[in-house]
């Protein structure tokens, strides 16, 4: 029992008929810390998530959530907490002034201080000018902002993310993480699901890698690069006929086995010198006379944990038993 922990899972199983979501899943999130879930499509993410909320209960297993146990003292739970769920939950047919409102009304705060905390989201989610339309005229980065206030409505103790920017340009993406960012300043405590390593790496302070609903890795991402093999260095030629040649300096430079690939016309391989090699990498190239299109360093993605990890890409979407 960590009593320090903000939430607590131990052993979670769940079964959809012959689908086993999640096959004993165990993690931990200390209060005031960012936790991040990171998983392809079908990992069991979500699963895990509307088990945390109380949304369905595990077959196997047990939970809590600010210290109570998620399957008996469920209505607590749910008043502690707050769930942007990967499917938008709020109504297209209000405003977002007017949804924050109601919100705040289902938590019994009142009308007045539910309208004085519905203004004072719109303005820290950038949403004062839109806060009067309807909701259904937004866009997806302003729905998923206003998707991330009405979490925070009632001061929850802890909040849930399920994939807050799956779906979103890089634009507007950024922009969610900058207000993520605020929360965490402040101190929140968060649990965040998410497919992407980059997004992972910038919000959260643990990292809890799942597949096949197990869970694979932990650790923060510079450790997850780590078990990766760290940075790669690599340089696409002008000329496929000198592939052979630039494996040669890519070695000797980065001091690994390089990797040739032909399709793409590059070599590459890991590094521990970082930016070094490029520029060791660039001289040994320019004195032997070859042409080079790209060279550069590249930190590995969350495709590439995923395949040493694994065996298999990030986005391959396997059927049935795997072993
Ligand atoms: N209600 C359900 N009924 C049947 N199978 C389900 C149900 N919910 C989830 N599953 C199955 O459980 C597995 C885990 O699903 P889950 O939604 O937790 O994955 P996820 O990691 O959230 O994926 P995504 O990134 O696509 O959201 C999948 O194989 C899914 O098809
Ligand atoms: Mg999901």
């Amino acid at each position: 029992m960590a009593s320090n922990a903000a939430i607590d899972a131990s052993g979670l199983v769940k079964r959809y008929g012959e689908t086993v979501a999640l096959s004993g899943v165990s993690f931990d999130v200390p209060r005031g810390t960012v936790c991040s879930l990171l998983g392809p499509n079908g990992a069991g993410k979500s699963t895990a998530v509307r088990i945390l909320t109380t949304l369905t209960e595990a077959d196997e297993g047990t939970a809590t959530v600010a210290g109570l146990d998620v399957a008996t003292r469920a209505a607590e739970v749910r008043s502690r907490i707050g769930l942007a769920s990967q499917d938008a939950t709020v109504d297209g047919l209000l405003t977002g002034r007017e949804n924050l409102i109601m919100i705040g009304e289902l938590h019994h705060i009142g009308r007045r201080v539910a309208t004085e905390r519905a203004a004072e989201l719109l303005e820290q989610f950038s949403l004062v000018d839109a806060g009067d339309r309807l909701i259904k005229t937004y866009s997806g980065g302003m729905r998923r902002r206003l998707d991330l206030a009405a979490t925070l409505v009632a001061h929850p103790e802890v909040l849930f993310l399920d994939e807050p920017t799956t779906g979103l340009d890089p634009r507007a993406r950024n922009e969610l993480w900058d207000v993520l960012d605020i929360l965490v300043d402040e101190g929140a405590t968060i649990l965040l699901t998410t497919q992407y390593l980059e997004e992972a790496e910038r919000l959260a302070d643990d990292i809890v890698v799942i597949d096949h609903g197990r869970v694979i890795a932990r650790g923060d991402s510079r450790s997850l690069k780590r078990q990766v093999g760290g940075d790669q260095v690599f340089a696409t030629v002008v000329d496929p006929a000198t592939l052979g040649r630039v494996s040669e300096l890519v070695g000797r430079t980065a001091g690994a086995e390089p990797e040739i690939d032909e399709g793409a016309r590059q070599v590459r391989a890991a590094t521990a010198v970082g930016p070094r090699a490029i520029a060791e990498l660039a001289t040994a190239l320019a004195e032997a006379g070859i042409e080079v299109e790209d060279i550069g360093l590249r930190q590995p993605t969350l495709d590439d944990v995923f395949m040493t990890l694994t065996g298999h890409h990030a986005e391959e979407v396997e059927e049935g038993a795997d072993e």
